[in-house]
C-alpha cells in the first residue's frame, strides 16, 4: 500500500505563509494517510524534507532525512555537513530548543522553491522533539547540518521559507549556476 505523489506548492501560494496546526490525534486515519503520501512524495522527489504546509494540508508534520556524504558528495557547499547522515524521520508536532546562541550560515534549497538557492543563518545546536509515527515522543540533539534542515523544515510549520532569513540578497540565486562557481 503505496501513497499518492502530491503536489507541492510553490512560493506565493497563501498557504505557505501561514501557521500550520497541531496535530490532535496522530492516530486519526487522515494523519496516517497524509503521512503514507509524504512519504511517496518525497521518495518520487528524492529529496531531503517535505513539511505538510507544502502540499497544501497545514497540519504539524515534517518528514526529512540527512544524506551521508558519500550518497551526496554535491555537499561540498556545506562544510557542517554530518558525515553520519540521519535517516527519514517523520515529525509531528515538533519543537525546537537553541541549545546556544551561536549561529551558522549555509546553502539552503527547498522544494517550493525549485532551481534556486539561498545562504541562510541557523541555530548551530538545537535540541528538539516531537511525536513519532507511533505516537510516541522522541528527543534529540543536532548540529551543523542535521540542526540546518530540521529548523528550515520546522519553520515552514509557521509559514516560514528561507528567503525571508536571507541577510545578504547576493547570496541569493540558482542552484546551478552558485554550485558551477563554487566547484
Ligand atoms: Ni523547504
Amino acid at each position: 500500500m503505496s501513497g499518492r505523489i502530491l503536489r507541492v506548492a510553490q512560493m506565493g501560494h497563501p498557504l505557505l505563509k501561514e501557521r500550520s496546526k497541531e496535530v490532535e490525534n496522530p492516530s486519526d486515519s487522515k494523519v496516517i494517510e497524509l503521512i503514507k503520501d509524504m512519504e511517496a512524495t518525497v521518495n518520487y522527489l528524492n529529496c531531503s524534507g517535505l513539511a505538510a504546509p507544502q502540499v497544501l494540508v497545514p497540519l504539524r508534520i515534517v518528514i526529512f532525512r540527512v544524506l551521508t556524504t558519500t550518497d551526496n558528495p554535491s555537499y561540498v557547499l556545506t562544510p557542517e555537513y554530518d558525515p553520519d547522515g540521519v535517516p527519514w524521520t517523520v515529525m509531528i508536532n515538533p519543537v525546537i530548543t537553541p541549545l546556544s546562541n551561536e549561529m551558522m550560515t549555509g546553502w539552503e534549497s527547498c522544494l517550493s522553491l525549485p532551481g534556486l538557492m539561498g545562504r541562510v543563518p541557523r541555530y548551530h545546536s538545537i535540541e528538539y522533539h516531537f511525536l513519532n509515527k507511533e505516537g510516541t515522543q522522541e528527543k534529540r540533539v543536532a548540529h551543523g547540518f542535521h540542526a540546518r534542515v530540521v529548523q528550515h523544515e520546522c519553520d515552514h510549520l509557521d509559514g516560514i521559507l528561507y528567503p525571508t532569513k536571507i541577510k545578504d540578497m547576493n547570496d541569493f540565486g540558482f542552484k546551478e549556476e552558485i554550485v558551477r562557481s563554487n566547484y
